[in-house]
């Protein structure tokens, strides 16, 4: 990417937007994020930022429509295959359009709000949900780098400033705590949440594309599905323009690549003895009232 651009980008601040911390790129188009209107047979792509997006998304869209050819595969980002429901971007159309104009059904269409925030149709029309959770450390690490290579998002400064960001609820899209608490709580009323995690994919991606094939009623063959899991893995989605984001201007992959390490523990290698204290007591505060529970190494 151009280092005279990337340069010249100014960072947005995080703001207060109905009780969660925002940037202008996922509010300005309110009106229509709210008033989306949702479809039985839609697919919404949940998750806190950096939890495992992508990788849900490429395996979906696989799933649903490898079929359509390679043409598809191969010119056809994953962004614009799955739309970022609240996002406007520059040089594309929201991702309320995008979603509007997709062609084919089911529409995959991912979201980072919190529960309390997503389209009240979505729950109207009983469409599906697929969450993907991710445990906190390993999540806060993630988001870290990422908001270190995205210019697009806050500077998150250094580690131990965006660590406390992290716990203070101010990254963007709000804490990662009542997120994914949210959608835990809401699976317990509404039964079309298929709640995932990304500690369970790594440690067998095949067992989770068959138990995403159970809940949404497909009936792939297991040959298909272990290609599936082939083609989605980390060293070949990294390796894919399509899926790697290296088609975004604001990305600076000279600082992180989007596809970093794919890993289950690497937060190892960031919290210090003291971090890592401070980080566990604030969260047993924050995660007592739940059954949620995560797993930080597999
Ligand atoms: S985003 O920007 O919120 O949509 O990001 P998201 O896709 O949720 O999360 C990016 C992290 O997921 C990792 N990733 C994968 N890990 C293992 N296998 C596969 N196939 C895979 N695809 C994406 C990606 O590397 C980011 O995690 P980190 O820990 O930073 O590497």
């Amino acid at each position: 990417m151009d280092p005279d651009f990337l340069s010249s980008i100014t960072r947005p601040e995080v703001y207060d937007f109905e009780g969660v911390s925002m940037i202008p790129c996922f509010t300005m188009n309110w009106e229509n994020i709210q008033n989306f209107q949702a479809r039985p047979d839609d697919i919404l792509i949940a998750t806190y930022p950096k939890a495992g997006t992508t990788w849900v998304s490429y395996i979906l869209e696989l799933l649903f429509f490898s079929k359509l050819g390679a043409e598809r595969q191969k010119t056809m980002p994953i962004y614009m295959r799955v739309p970022f429901l609240e996002g406007i971007f520059p040089g594309l159309p929201t991702g309320v359009e995008l979603a509007d104009q997709l062609p084919t059904s089911p529409r995959l269409i991912k979201t980072h709000l919190p529960v309390q925030l997503v389209p009240k149709s979505f729950w109207e029309q009983n469409s599906r949900v697929v969450y993907v959770a991710r445990n906190a450390k390993d999540n806060a690490v993630s988001y870290f780098h990422f908001d270190r290579m995205n210019k697009g998002q806050p500077d998150p400064i250094d580690w131990s400033t965006d660590l406390q960001k992290f716990m203070d609820g101010k990254k963007v899209f709000g804490p990662w705590y009542d997120h994914v608490c949210g959608y835990w709580e809401k699976k317990q009323t509404y039964s079309n949440i298929h709640y995932m995690f990304f500690e369970d994919m790594v440690e067998d991606t095949g067992r989770e594309v068959e138990h995403l094939c159970s809940f949404l009623g497909l009936s792939t063959p297991i040959e298909e599905r272990e290609r599936i899991t082939k083609g989605t893995h980390f060293d070949t989605m990294k390796l894919n323009n399509m899926t790697n984001y290296s088609t975004v201007p604001v990305m600076d992959f000279n600082v992180s690549p989007f596809m970093r390490k794919g890993k289950v523990g690497d937060w190892k290698n960031h919290f210090t003895v003291a971090q890592n204290e401070r980080f566990d007591e604030h969260y047993k505060q924050r995660m007592k009232n739940t059954t949620l529970q995560f797993r930080t190494q597999i």
